[in-house]
């Protein structure tokens, strides 16, 4: 049932797209899970806020609100790399699964662009909204998890070839939902519990940047909120990362699990910087300058989800390995191509680099009234 590879050959060695694809991906990951967490974080403080009348809450709802269209647009952007990659690379697994899901599938251009206009109305319209603008960002943040739910079915559906006859004969209205993958509900949730937690993360940081600004001793509060929003979610990963392991079929997994030296380290290694970042953060909660373990906490989180990001490309291949790898496809390397992509690249690295420059010195909004 696997449809044969696009017959034009890769523009470039099928190394090179991978490393590519894997690159982007965590910059997309990454980029996701600050919107979807920083969105649920902004949420839930204003939520706190208006309970207990603290005006720190509120302030730090309108800091991430107010950064939140920003990184959904580099999500979005970040995205389109990622699938130009899968494409090229796995373009008959991942367009039949596609197929196969299809309404789910074509309503994430919607559903995505629909969350992009509350999350705009939160951060720019939240003071006229009042109260409401809490129902505005739940519902953009469960929009981004409808559509995280749509890519685990299309990413986990791709990987099973054998199921895709049966499906299709038994779902012609177009309908289709991965419910019977073993992985599916553990796969999602360690992407979303992942969410507040690079969320948590990514305030530490940005409250390093900040410190110095008034109001006083208030990026000191806010770094240790954020090392709270990082810790209660990777606790939790560690029951969740297990469980999933253990749902992927014992082919897939055994490599994982001592068969294979290489990628047993690596998985170790993805676990091993995780708790590294968790023991960081924990001394933020009790440091007096919460930031420095902070960073390094910060730091930990983006090398764990690197390697996670290696090792889930590693299981695909496991998945696909008896039938399909990406070594064997014909391969016309475009040299031309290739360093204008990287030329292209830098330019594009340093005009983001700018951009946050301007963002890490903009004002800020002011304390609510
Ligand atoms: C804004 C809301 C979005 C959310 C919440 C989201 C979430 C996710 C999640 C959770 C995954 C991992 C799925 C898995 O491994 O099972 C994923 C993968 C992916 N996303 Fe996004 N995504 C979003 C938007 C986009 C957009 C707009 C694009 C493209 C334009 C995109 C492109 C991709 C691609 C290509 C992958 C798979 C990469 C691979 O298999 O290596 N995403 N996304």
């Amino acid at each position: 049932m696997i449809p044969d590879p696009d017959p034009i050959p890769l523009p470039a060695p099928a190394g090179l797209l991978t490393a590519l694809l894997v690159l982007t991906f965590v910059l997309h990951i990454l980029a996701m899970n600050v919107t979807l967490g920083g969105t649920a974080i902004a949420t839930v403080s204003d939520f706190v806020g208006r309970r207990r009348a603290d005006e720190r809450y509120r302030l730090l709802a309108r800091h991430l609100v107010s950064l939140l269209p920003i990184t959904l647009a580099a999500t979005i952007t970040l995205g389109v790399a990622p699938l130009l990659f899968v494409q090229t690379l796995y373009g008959q697994f991942f367009y039949t699964s596609s197929i196969l899901l299809a309404w789910p599938w074509l309503a994430v251009a919607p559903l995505v662009i629909v969350a992009y206009y509350g999350i705009y109305l939160y951060a720019w319209q939240g003071e006229r909204l009042g109260d409401r603008r809490i129902w505005v960002g739940m519902g953009s943040a469960l929009l981004l998890m409808v559509v995280a739910f749509l890519y685990v079915n299309n990413i986990t559906l791709m990987l099973t070839p054998d199921r895709w006859q049966d499906i299709y004969a038994s779902h012609s209205s177009g309908l289709f939902l991965n419910g019977e993958e073993a992985t599916l509900v553990p796969r999602l949730l360690h992407f979303l519990v992942a969410a507040p937690a690079v969320a948590g993360a990514a305030l530490v940081v940005y409250a390093l940047f900040m410190k110095g600004r008034s109001p006083e001793g208030y990026w000191t509060w806010a770094a240790r909120y954020g090392a709270l929003w990082f810790l209660v979610p990777t606790v939790i990963q560690a029951a969740l990362g297990p469980l999933f392991l253990f749902r992927l079929p014992s082919a897939v997994r055994d490599p994982f699990v001592g068969d294979d030296t290489l990628r047993t380290a690596l998985l170790l290694a993805g676990i091993g910087a995780a708790v590294l970042g968790l023991l960081a953060m924990a001394a933020a909660l009790r440091l007096r300058n919460p930031l420095p373990p902070g960073l390094a906490g910060g730091l930990c989180l983006v090398a764990a989800v690197s390697l996670m990001s290696i090792t889930r490309h590693l299981v695909r291949d496991e998945y696909l390995s008896p039938r399909f790898s990406t070594g064997d496809l014909a391969v016309d390397s475009q040299t031309a191509l290739i360093v204008l992509f990287f030329v292209l690249l830098a330019g594009a690295v340093a005009v983001v680099g700018y951009m946050a420059r301007a963002i890490l010195r903009a004002p800020g909004p002011a304390p609510p009234q």
